[in-house]
């Protein structure tokens, strides 16, 4: 049992959900309060409050607000659970503002995590004191999205090196916490903040990653296939891991020798995952396919169009715009408009229909 940490579930429902109750029976102290619209509710000695997204059906925005601010907020840190469908509507009403957002299905782990790290912040100051500032203990969902997926990236690295072995857990909650921090919006801040890794394949590999987690949340894709992306393209330069730093960072041109070098890292990424068990054949594919192109010119194979799926095609143009943004010693950063504009003149070779439906997302980044 984690001491001192307690959870009150709020929810319509008579009974905990099954996942909550998953979670934390015997893990923490947790009690399911039965909330109605505009009645008070009494929380009790909770550390953090959890209010099921999912099961306020008779809430409106407006009710949720009540709750939030005049019941919860000023006592205790919060975490709403819910589906992707209950966090659209609380991003337009502002209310997850107050609190953090965990997507279902969620990992019981990333879900404790959020519940300990939140049950040791301070509490929230007196709302007519604080004003409009976000209170402390909101989490900045974008820095513990980096920070797992830098995490997940150094074990990936280490495993592709045959230094340790591979931490699938780590790389689902990177990938968990990707969704969840770009599903408000904040490719901008996401790419910003990317820009100050230190480490350019690092830096490579969180852009990618956060631009196929912001295209496939504006191509609509379902919760399970945006996991999919997200761990597709951390892992996708994976083979990298195997090719000299010299290479790597080399400030200029390649030679004929060292570039035939850097274009095995698909290959070698793939072969590193290849006989580990649990790995979707999709990510085999994204981590090998990523640099094919549709009129067969790409490599490792020159596979055809037709030979190259949804999941690889996403992830090869957010390759391709990472690329282009990002800043290297030989060449200027383009602008996300400009970078669009290079996509759309690569007819044959990458799906322009994804690239032009993406195309808006070009002046956020
Ligand atoms: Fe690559
Ligand atoms: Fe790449």
């Amino acid at each position: 049992m984690l001491s001192g940490v307690h959870v009150a579930v709020l929810g319509e429902t008579e009974h905990l959900p099954e996942d909550l109750c998953r979670a934390f029976t015997g893990v923490v102290s947790v009690r399911h309060i039965r909330i109605r619209p505009r009645e008070a509710v009494t929380i009790g000695k909770a550390t953090v409050a959890i209010i099921d997204a999912d099961k306020v059906a008779s809430f409106t925005p407006e009710d949720i607000a009540d709750l939030v601010q005049n019941q919860i907020n000023p006592v205790r840190p919060f975490i709403f659970v819910g589906d992707t469908k209950s966090r659209a509507p609380l991003a337009a009403n502002n209310l997850l503002r107050f609190g953090s957002f965990v997507f279902r299905p969620f990992l019981t782990t990333s879900l404790l995590d959020l519940v300990q790290f939140l049950s040791g912040q301070p509490r929230a100051e007196d709302p007519s004191t604080s004003g409009e500032a976000r209170p402390a203990w909101v989490v900045d969902e974008h820095a513990l999205a980096m920070s797992a997926g830098e995490r997940a990236l150094g074990a990936l690295f280490s495993f592709a090196k045959g230094q340790s072995p591979l931490k699938q857990p780590d790389l689902i909650k990177a990938g968990d916490l990707l969704i969840g921090s770009l599903a408000e919006g904040g490719l901008n801040s996401w790419v910003r903040g990317v820009r100050q890794h230190h480490d350019r394949t690092y830096q490579h590999c969180l852009l990618v990653a956060g631009l196929a987690v912001g295209f496939g949340l504006k191509l609509q894709f379902r919760e399970s296939d945006l996991l999919l992306v997200a761990k597709g393209a951390l892992l996708h330069d994976l083979g990298k891991a195997r090719v000299p730093l010299e290479i790597l960072d080399k400030p200029g041109a390649l030679t004929e020798v060292e570039s035939a070098m850097m274009r095995k890292h698909p290959v070698y990424g793939e072969e590193a995952l290849r006989l580990e068990s649990g790995i979707e054949p999709e990510l085999l594919r994204v981590v090998r396919s990523h640099h094919e192109f549709l009129d067969g010119s790409g490599y490792p194979d020159g596979l055809l169009g037709e030979r190259i799926d949804d999941l690889v095609r996403l992830t090869t143009i957010a390759d391709i715009v990472a690329a282009l943004i990002e800043q290297r010693p030989y060449k200027a950063a383009l602008s996300g408009e400009a970078a669009f504009d290079v996509l759309a003149g690569m007819h044959g070779k990458v799906d322009i229909a994804i690239a032009k439906a993406l195309a808006p997302l070009g002046r956020l980044i």
